[in-house]
């Protein structure tokens, strides 16, 4: 089949590579020249496991393309895939503009039957102001051409990204046209060969099936941080506790990691646009804006006990910080507890000494050259004369480090494990001082 992916982001590269690589012949289109020009040499411009071979295999075999032109991205799919990012805005609202602009676009040079996807995160309601968008532009031209506005929401994580689209727990489609549900199954097909995967509604609830996912899942990051803040002043330790409630069934094992709050594209800017939609219909989300502002806390929490650590005093203090990404197996720093960590620590007077095995570039396009920013190629080399070592994102690299060469390498022999990836006692057995999160000490004054 024939598909066309606006945007080629996290989402829109792995969904035309993946389609590419099921057999379809995928044209990707992109506003970045810079980066459709990077894509054309065979150079992956993000972070993804398994997506460069994907990307080069389909591009050799022609099957996947990468151009500029809107009009020739038109003229190519029988589906117009909308993947382009929907910031927030100051209020906390989705930014439309790159969505309404692709479907402004599409107006403008579409001549035959369309059927427009939204993949992108948008408020409930978008595809109606997509379709009326479409609709206008075909009315200024004078035309008309039959099309289909459907939702399809888009559940990969990144760092996993190629593995969650080719082999996705559900696929939901929001349409209320069988024809068009049926055409889109074929596409997916290949995808969900094993048992019947996509979930068909209509589609206004597909639109919000994605914040309710999302949204879900900060709940329980929150709600495991607001105990793991419990323990802390009551002396118990929430990785028993993590245990204890995760065998119940009802609770399980997974998403209730308390840490240095949650991060990324895709949790902040969801949970505050679901917020800012619930206030437009006049209902205060109470629960989800009690999600953000413990998150909130969260992401200040490694600062605030480095800070009472050197009794509030971080002028001249060095801090190494182990992990920048907003979580392992990626390079997006977007909204990760990092830079909440590093921005605080220079407020404060300190520097910071970092390293990521993958976000270094990252670090780099976003902080630049700053006397008080060191990059280092190796873990090691971030500790030499350093204060206190911060973990901020639990690579697996830094899960066995040798603790003596830690100790000896330190200033201070401190540990600030904001993923709580070390078992305190192994690491005190080394004469370090350590502060997980939760862990049944309190070190903030
Ligand atoms: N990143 C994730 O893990 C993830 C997961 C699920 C859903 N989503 C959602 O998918 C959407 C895209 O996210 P992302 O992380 O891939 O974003 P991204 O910022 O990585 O990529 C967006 C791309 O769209 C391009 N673009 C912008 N306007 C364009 C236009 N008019 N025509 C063509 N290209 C255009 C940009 O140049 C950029 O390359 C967002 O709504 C996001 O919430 C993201």
């Amino acid at each position: 089949m024939k598909v066309t992916v606006f945007g080629s982001g996290y989402v829109g590269l792995v969904t035309g590579a993946c389609f590419a690589e099921a057999g379809n012949n995928v044209l990707c289109v992109d506003i970045d020249a810079g980066k459709v020009a990077r894509l054309q040499q065979g150079e992956i411009p993000i972070h993804e496991p398994g997506l460069d071979d994907i990307v080069r295999r389909n591009f050799e075999k022609d099957r996947l393309r990468f151009t500029t032109s809107a009009e020739e991205g038109i003229a190519h799919g029988l589906f117009q895939f909308i993947a382009v990012g929907t910031p927030p805005e100051e209020d906390g609202s989705a930014d439309l503009s790159h969505v309404l602009a692709v479907a402004e676009t599409i107006g403008r040079h579409m001549t035959d039957y369309r059927i427009v996807v939204d993949k992108s995160t948008v408020p409930v309601g978008t595809a109606d102001k997509v379709r009326e968008r479409i609709e206008q532009t075909l009315g200024e031209r004078g035309v008309k051409v039959e099309f289909d506005v459907v939702s399809n929401p888009e559940f990969l994580k990144e760092g996993a990204a190629v593995a969650d689209f080719m082999k996705p727990d559900r696929v939901i489609v929001g349409t209320d046209n069988p024809r068009t549900a049926e055409l889109l199954k074929t596409l997916y097909d290949p995808f969900t060969r094993n048992r019947e995967r996509m979930i068909v509604m209509d589609v206004r609830s597909a639109e919000l099936t994605k914040y309710a996912a999302n949204a879900m899942l900060a709940t329980k990051i929150s709600f495991m941080n607001e105990i793991a803040n419990l323990a802390e002043r009551m002396g118990a330790d929430i990785e028993k506790v993590r245990i204890g409630i995760g065998s119940d069934p009802r609770i399980g094992y997974s998403f209730i990691y308390p840490g240095a709050g949650y991060g990324g594209s895709c949790f902040p800017k969801d949970v505050k646009a679901l917020v800012h939609s619930a206030s437009e219909h006049r209902f205060d989300a109470e629960l989800l804006r009690s999600v953000e502002s413990v998150n909130k806390r969260q992401k200040e929490l490694l600062f605030h006990k480095i800070k009472a650590f050197f009794e509030g005093n971080l002028a001249g203090k060095t801090i190494a910080v182990w992990g920048l990404a907003f979580k392992p197996n990626t390079d997006d720093m977007r909204e990760a507890p990092s830079r909440d960590l590093m921005e605080a620590v220079w407020a404060a007077g300190g520097k910071v000494r970092a390293y990521d095995p993958v976000a270094m570039g990252e670090a780099k396009r976003n902080y630049g050259d700053r006397p008080d920013l060191e990059l280092v190629a190796k873990a090691g080399d971030a500790l030499d004369g350093a204060d206190a070592l911060a973990i901020v994102t639990e690579w697996q690299e830094f899960r066995s480090p040798d603790f003596d060469d830690i100790r000896d390498r330190l200033r201070h022999p401190v540990i600030f494990d904001g993923r709580n990836i070390y078992e305190p006692s192994l690491v005190r057995s080394f004469g370090l001082k350590y502060y997980g999160i939760g862990r049944g000490e309190r070190l903030v004054v």
